[in-house]
């Protein structure tokens, strides 16, 4: 049986941990061609590892434009084209809104939109006509997540993005949607203080955090052609969280 990607070529940013790496492995498994991207070259290297044939990894920071071009022109060398771009990188540190700093309120806002906004203007030239944007939004944009002011309103002009991008490439066919996770256990959740982390997955309906796998399956949906005719939307994958 074939699977839902064959022959695609996809793009994950951030896909050497969390929810990018189970992303990478489960679009693989679905037949198609994963580059991945990161900083840590050790990382990308392990993911590769874990992976196996079917992924690229091409280290960088999404936050420096040349950087962006490197990765675009080894994807334009490797492969010719792109059927899916996951914009998957953001995030920001738990502040008071009183104690964030001008540089800390640009350091996640560079992340979490200006990084995934050029990662996709970028990408506009490989993009096959047909292809599926996907970028990961959070329910911090949507419920008050405390100490979290400047992610979630990072987050939430992500909801914007994928309006405008379904709007300006819908000539060409292509879709853009925001895929919205509720706590998920990465490596991040390993570094919270035990109190927030309880409360975090406290408000959970379902009464646990997802997996990566979860939010992957998800991505998979969006990618693929099971999603025609969804464009400009949000999916929640979120236990609940941010609907009851
Ligand atoms: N986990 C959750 O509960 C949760 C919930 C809602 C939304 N999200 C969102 O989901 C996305 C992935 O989070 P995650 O939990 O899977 O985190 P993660 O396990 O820490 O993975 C983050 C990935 O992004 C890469 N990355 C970070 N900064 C980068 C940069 N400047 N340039 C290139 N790559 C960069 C990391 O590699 P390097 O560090 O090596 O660069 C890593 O591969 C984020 O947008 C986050 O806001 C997560």
């Amino acid at each position: 049986m074939s699977g839902k990607l064959e022959g695609k070529v996809a793009l994950i940013t951030g896909g050497s941990s969390g929810i990018g790496l189970a992303t990478a492995q489960r679009f693989v498994a679905e037949g198609a061609r994963v580059f991945i991207t990161g900083r840590r070259a050790a990382e990308l290297q392990k993911a590769q590892a874990l992976i196996g044939k079917g992924v690229t990894a091409v280290q960088g920071d999404v936050t420096i434009l040349s950087d962006l071009d490197h990765l675009y022109a080894t994807i334009a060398r490797e492969a010719g084209h792109l059927d899916v771009v996951f914009a998957n990188t953001g995030g920001g540190p738990f502040e008071p809104f009183s104690a964030v700093s001008a540089e800390s309120f640009d350091t996640t806002f560079g992340l979490t939109i200006r990084a995934t906004f050029f990662t996709i203007q970028k990408a506009i030239p490989l993009l096959n006509n047909d292809a599926s944007i996907i970028m990961t939004g959070s329910i911090a944009a949507v419920k008050v997540v405390p100490h979290l002011s400047v992610y979630g309103a990072a987050k939430a002009a992500l909801r914007s993005l994928a309006r405008s991008l379904s709007f300006e490439l819908k000539d060409r066919g292509i879709r853009a949607n925001l895929l919205t996770p509720g706590p998920v256990d990465t490596p991040p959740m390993a570094s919270f203080p035990k109190e927030l982390l309880g409360a975090l997955v406290g408000s959970v309906p379902m009464g646990r955090m997802g997996a990566p796998g979860e939010i992957a399956a998800a991505a998979l949906f969006l990618a693929s052609s099971e999603s025609s005719f969804m464009t400009g939307t949000e999916v929640f994958v979120d236990g609940g969280t941010a609907q009851i």
